[in-house]
């Protein structure tokens, strides 16, 4: 527990970027059986970002991690570790969090992926504390980045419409303890692992061309069991996180949620006791970003002033694995 640890954990820093082409909902109403009103009563979402063809997931997590890093005034040579969350690699091996290493000049510093989908960014804030907080590592890089139109069907009504590309990074440095994170809870259910993946392209589907013909390398969802499982998942991690950091609700100045579903999201605030207007939500303008989606929010709400210095920020989210983690922190 952080409580014995030797330092504390702050994030210094945080930087985002999206694409720049703009996917409306009226666009995709020409490409599937779909509306608008369709799209924008039962999500939210009204619009989402798609990277370009040679535009990667390395790259949009490359310009995330600059930009954190110039918010956090630290160079990337200061870095001693990296890690991206993602569900969208540039490829299965090397790590994509290599190929930011590189890309950003990152020269002393260590690096792997995570993959916890949607709760990857909280996962990798937990994973890079324990590092900052027991003395390992001074500076750490944590981004979230997905070019998630790599993996969607675009014949699926069901998921296409869903689905946005983006990045978000943060800054982690050693600080005094009881500043910073103030508690991080995880938690995973392996036995709903069907209702959210994508079956094609690891070693029990490899790809073959029976395994392209019957679209296994895409994403696939039964939305309403994930529906069911995210609100439960996630108010029940927000409230772990919130005991575990003794605060409560009403000292919260903002929540961070994933932004999946606005449904999702009024569900989880309600039944927390947050006013909405607690609530951070950008879930219009980019759709689901899977491990970006966080850390994107994040960026926003501290660069639209939402979120100022010594606030109580919780950050909850939820995913295939399924997966699901919440974060208290002081600003
Ligand atoms: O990021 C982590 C995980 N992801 C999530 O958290 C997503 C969770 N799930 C959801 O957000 C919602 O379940 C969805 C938005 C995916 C679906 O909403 P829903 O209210 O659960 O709708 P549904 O799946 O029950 O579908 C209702 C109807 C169906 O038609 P029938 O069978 O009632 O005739 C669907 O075929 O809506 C139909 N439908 C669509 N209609 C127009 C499904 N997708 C579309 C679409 N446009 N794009």
């Amino acid at each position: 527990m952080s409580a014995s640890l030797p330092f504390g954990c702050c994030i210094a820093g945080v930087g985002a970027y999206v694409p720049e082409r703009v996917l409306t909902n009226a666009e995709l109403e020409s490409l599937v059986e779909t509306s608008d009103e369709w799209i924008t009563s039962r999500t939210g979402i009204k619009e989402r970002r798609m990277a370009a063809a040679d535009e990667y997931t390395s790259d949009l997590g490359a310009r995330a991690a600059i930009a954190a890093l110039a918010d956090a005034g630290v160079s990337a040579t200061d870095v001693d570790l990296i890690i991206v969350a993602t569900i969208t690699p540039d490829m299965p091996f090397p790590a994509t969090a290599c190929l930011v290493q590189q890309k950003i000049g990152a020269a002393r510093a260590a690096a792997f992926d995570l993959e916890a989908a949607c709760t990857g960014f909280i996962y990798a804030l937990e994973v890079a504390r324990q590092f900052i907080q027991s003395g390992t590592y001074q500076t750490a890089l944590i981004i979230g980045a997905e070019k998630l139109s790599s993996i969607i069907d675009w014949e699926d009504r069901n998921t296409c419409v869903l689905f946005g590309d983006g990045a978000g990074a943060a800054v982690l440095r050693r600080c005094p303890t009881g500043r910073g994170v103030r508690s991080v809870r995880l938690g995973s259910d392996g036995t709903k692992a069907d209702i959210l993946s994508m079956p094609g392209g690891g070693s029990r589907c490899p790809a073959t061309e029976q395994s392209v013909r019957s679209r296994a390398h895409y994403l696939r969802m039964e939305g309403k069991e994930v529906f069911k499982s995210a609100v439960a998942a996630m108010c029940g991690a927000a409230r772990e996180a919130m005991a575990l950091a003794q605060v409560d609700i009403g000292a919260i100045g903002c929540v961070i949620p994933h932004q999946a579903n606005r449904r999702i999201i009024d569900a989880v605030g309600e039944r927390l006791g947050v006013a909405p207007d607690q609530v951070f939500v950008n879930l219009h303008k980019y759709g689901n970003t899977s491990a970006a989606s966080v850390a994107v929010a994040l960026q926003e709400a501290v660069a639209g002033g939402r979120v100022r210095r010594g606030d109580l920020v919780l950050m909850v989210a939820f995913g295939a694995g399924l997966t699901w983690g919440a974060a208290v922190l002081e600003w």
